[in-house]
């Protein structure tokens, strides 16, 4: 019988030194007996459209985008799932057997599923402040209005973005605009940082009286454990505050259970991952 090779994956981003990716895919391959191939490829973004035609049109499966490429990817696939068209953004792709590119993005459900079944926090009928008004903070509107919270604040450092991404989302549920500085009194149950901040340490100047004893803080980024917001929403009395890794690992096996159609555990592979990056 002549040898089969294995589906070849990617993720792809610049840079991409950094990314447990492959090590998660592959954990959930051996979790699901599945044999795959994942890399991680370093795409500058000029050369990024021809790369993605070419892992394409050479058999490649699908491939998982990240920073700075997520806008670009839904630009240039064929269609969008909603939640990625919500997004303005794709972080993951595949080809359909009729040839058509298709784009989604995965990263609304791995927040939610981080949060509300990792952690056991209930969005509905609570107040929700999103911090920042980038990408990332854009693909987290639609899951969360979509558990329907009292309110969603957008804060951001700039008010005229969070402006004019409140304004996107207009007519799909109770979101409105703050600037940063302007919190004011209010206070929140769910406070999530989607700010880049953490990347370089900071926190965005946030009010801490916007915390109180049953908020809890969320950060998108991680690191090797708490990051600078979640110390400060634990400084100012927060009940909890979480890092992204679990959400990494939820969005992860998303896009395995799309590309393969079978749902990995993530349970122990997030253990590991905690454990390995924290002996880094
Ligand atoms: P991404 O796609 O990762 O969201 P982005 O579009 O560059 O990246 O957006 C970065 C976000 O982080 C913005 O909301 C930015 O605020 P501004 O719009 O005011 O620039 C926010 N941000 C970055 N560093 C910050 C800091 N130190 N304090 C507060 N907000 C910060």
């Amino acid at each position: 019988m002549a040898s089969q090779s294995a589906d070849r994956y990617a993720v792809v981003g610049h840079p991409i030194s950094h990314s447990r990716s492959p090590w998660i895919h592959h954990e959930f391959a051996k979790a699901t007996g599945q044999t795959i191939e994942y890399g991680r490829v370093d795409v500058a973004v000029a050369d990024f459209s021809r790369f993605v035609g070419d892992f394409f049109r050479e058999g490649g499966r699908g491939l998982n985008v990240t920073l700075p490429h997520k806008e670009a990817a839904a630009a240039f696939v064929d269609t969008l799932t909603p939640r990625a068209a919500a997004a303005g953004a794709a972080n993951t792709l595949w080809q359909q057997s009729d040839g058509v590119l298709v784009g989604d993005n995965t990263d609304g459900v791995g927040l939610l599923t981080d949060l509300m079944k990792n952690h056991g926090v209930s969005l509905a009928n609570r107040h929700i402040l999103l911090i920042g008004a980038g990408g990332a903070a854009r693909g987290c509107i639609a899951p969360l209005l979509d558990q329907q919270p009292i309110s969603l604040t957008i804060a951001n450092r700039t008010a005229d973005r969070a402006h004019s991404l409140a304004a996107l989302f207009a007519g799909k549920g109770p979101v409105r605009a703050r600037s940063l500085s302007d919190l004011g009194g209010t206070v929140f149950d769910i406070v999530i940082n989607a700010t880049s901040a953490s990347l370089s340490g900071e926190t965005p100047a946030l009010a801490p009286q916007v915390i109180h004893r049953d908020t809890v803080g969320y950060d998108l980024a991680y690191g090797k454990g708490d990051t600078a917001f979640t110390i400060f929403c634990k400084v100012h009395g927060a009940k909890a505050a979480y890092t992204g890794l679990g959400m990494l690992v939820e969005q992860a096996a998303e896009a395995f259970y799309l590309w393969r159609g079978v749902k990995p555990p993530t349970e122990a592979v997030l253990r590991e991952l905690q454990a390995m990056i924290r002996a880094i």
